[in-house]
């Protein structure tokens, strides 16, 4: 296992899950989900985003790239909810608040290649991520695409943090459990990333 990566099974209680959820959904309807797509080829990617904080991670046909507004109202996005601030506070052991929270959205068909987090700049805080809902099969690896790589089940409350040399790791989703949960409407699965773009 990669050194830094740490996995805090049922993190958020059940009730807590469900009031999250509820915050969410509230903010997607002014702050929609939107399907972005790969670099260069424009394919369509399988999970669905938005994000909320200053700053939001947006895939499209030009490139990877953070930035302000959402790309389809041209609003800025959506605050961050304070129970995911209380998170990175309580496990970040970084000593400044997170400027994006990437919200993927995963249907019964969605993957994430494998993939590193390496579009933030403050490379020494860790990315923090709250999955809710039905669980995935998350795969991390190493430092090379080609390093060996471990597989792990993600249920809804479970957290997870990519540290220290985790955080420049290989990882990505396999598959959706789908209809594990019934906390997202449809059966889905919401994972919520937390990061630090900009060093401060
Ligand atoms: C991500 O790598 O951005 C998301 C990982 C996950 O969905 O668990
Ligand atoms: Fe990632």
């Amino acid at each position: 296992m990669t050194e830094g990566f740490r996995f805090l099974p049922e993190y958020f209680p059940p009730a807590a899950q469900k009031a999250l959820v509820a915050e969410i959904l509230a903010i997607l309807e002014t702050n929609p989900l939107y399907r972005g797509a790969m670099p260069r080829t424009g394919k369509p990617l399988s999970v669905r985003n938005t994000n909320l904080g200053a700053l939001g991670w947006v895939s499209d046909i030009k490139g990877y790239r953070y930035q302000p507004i959402h790309p389809d109202t041209g609003q800025p996005w959506g605050p961050i909810p304070r129970v995911l601030l209380d998170l990175w506070s309580d496990v970040s052991a970084y000593p400044h608040p997170p400027q994006a929270c990437l919200v993927n959205w995963y249907e019964a068909d969605s993957r994430l290649g494998l993939h590193i987090d390496a579009d933030e700049t403050a490379k020494d805080a860790p990315v923090v991520s709250l999955s809710l809902g039905s669980r995935a099969l998350f795969r991390l690896g190493g430092l090379e695409r080609s390093s060996p790589t471990s597989s792990m089940r993600l249920a809804s409350g479970d957290v997870v943090i990519l540290g220290g040399a985790s955080r420049r790791a290989y990882h990505g989703v396999d598959r959706i459990y789908a209809q594990s949960s019934t906390l997202i409407p449809g059966g889905g699965r919401i994972n919520l990333t937390l990061r630090r773009v900009t060093a401060p």
